[in-house]
């Protein structure tokens, strides 16, 4: 029997507002690269060819991105859902695509950095009905906890959202392996108090009758990328796998230390850039400091700003700012302007050099921000 794989990849995405109200949230770039495609990589390496996508109010974005699959080696089937009635709703209009293979479900906004390979081959050999991925995590009572089995450890014997008192501190991970008896087990739930069918109470469904739901810890780390800070997180960790690669120009005037990728057809003049960064085709970056972890999308112009531990998103400019841009998300196309001069960029561009002390002292700007705003900061 061969294994498919479903991608959720619909919901509101209201906790990334405003950034969502123009764009997926799964097509917001980490490190460049969409989030959505993180996962659909890591279905594929796992030999998945057949990848079912539920998809929302931003369908037609998805599909554009997407397309048929064959990027991944994979033909992606698009499932439509008319309103994010839940994880478990997802699932189960997923019924027909699914038929009667065994599934792997994987949350579009979630990046796994060990992929799911060794798992869907692990579930194929033995007899339990669910496998769920579990993450040990500092604060258990912010996600689903499951609890485990004390004498056969592997085995899930009760899950439960959010819990105040949490009895464990293994987190549910955004994958799910299913058989087709899912299905039945969602036919018997009720949509919670938050009026999504969860997929939390289907998986208590299929143990409450008896059937075996088995645990897999994670090994490597795990993102979910629902907020910001998260985001800003997942950016941190796959920057940081990163190797160096200069493929844009570098004029003598910069300095351009530790893993740097550079697109080409990108240039960086009279900069300081500190890895790790990424900065994608046609960007342009002058009189900046860039790094570290900053994600650069292509067509960004940076002139005169200091930008650390952000995200700038296709075609966005931020131009003349005194202080630093920290812990930001600047959506497509949006510019922010401040009134710092070239002549302040020389000044300052030379103390970062000499004196990373006077950098701390500036002020910080923290933004988040969507698409194709324009934003002028007085300082
Ligand atoms: P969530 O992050 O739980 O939900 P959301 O996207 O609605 O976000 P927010 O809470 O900020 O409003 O969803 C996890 C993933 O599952 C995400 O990729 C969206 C997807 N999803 C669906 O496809 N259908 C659904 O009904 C729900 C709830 C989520």
């Amino acid at each position: 029997m061969t294994m498919k794989g479903l991608v959720l990849s619909g919901g509101a995405g209201t906790r990334l507002r405003p950034l969502t109200h123009t764009q997926a949230k799964q097509l917001i770039p980490v490190a460049n690269k969409p989030v959505l495609f993180y996962g659909l990589e890591q279905l594929a390496n796992a030999g998945i060819r057949d990848v079912g996508i539920v998809v929302g109010d931003t369908a037609l974005e998805i599909e554009a991105a997407v397309g048929d699959g064959s990027r991944w080696g994979m033909r992606a089937t698009y499932i439509p859902q008319e309103a994010p009635l839940g994880l478990a709703h997802a699932v189960k209009i997923a019924r027909d695509f699914v038929g009667d293979d065994p599934f792997v479900v994987y949350l579009g906004d979630n990046i796994l950095r060990d992929g799911v390979r060794e798992v869907a081959e692990g579930f194929a050999e033995n007899d339990a009905r669910a496998q769920i991925l579990l993450a040990r995590v500092p604060h258990p009572e912010r996600f689903g906890v499951a609890e485990l089995d004390p004498n056969e450890p592997d085995r899930i014997v009760r899950l439960v959202e959010k819990p105040s008192e949490p009895r464990s501190d293994l987190a549910l991970v955004g994958v799910y392996l299913f058989d087709r008896s899912i299905f039945e087990a969602i036919e018997t739930i009720r949509p919670s108090g938050r009026g999504e069918l969860e997929i939390t109470d289907a998986i208590q469904a299929l143990i409450d009758r008896g059937d075996r739901v088995d645990s897999r810890l994670v090994r490597g780390w795990w993102k979910d990328t629902g907020k910001p800070e998260d985001l800003l997180e997942a950016n941190r960790v796959v920057l940081d796998g990163f190797e160096r690669r200069i493929d844009g120009s570098i004029d003598h005037d910069s300095s351009v230390e530790g893993v740097v990728v550079l697109e080409s057809g990108a240039s960086i003049e009279s900069c300081v850039v500190r890895g790790p960064v990424v900065i994608g085709a046609g960007a342009r970056l002058s009189h900046a400091r860039v790094g570290p972890y900053a994600s650069i999308a292509a067509d960004v112009v940076v002139e005169n700003a200091h930008i650390e531990h952000s995200i700038l998103l296709r075609g966005a400019q931020v131009r003349g700012l005194q202080g630093r841009v920290v812990d930001s998300l600047i959506g497509r196309h949006t510019r922010v302007s401040g009134n710092r001069d070239q002549a302040g960029a020389h000044r300052h561009g030379a103390q970062v050099a000499s004196d990373g002390e006077s950098v701390r002292a500036q002020p910080r700007h923290h933004l988040v921000v969507g698409d194709s705003c324009t934003i002028g900061i007085g300082e």
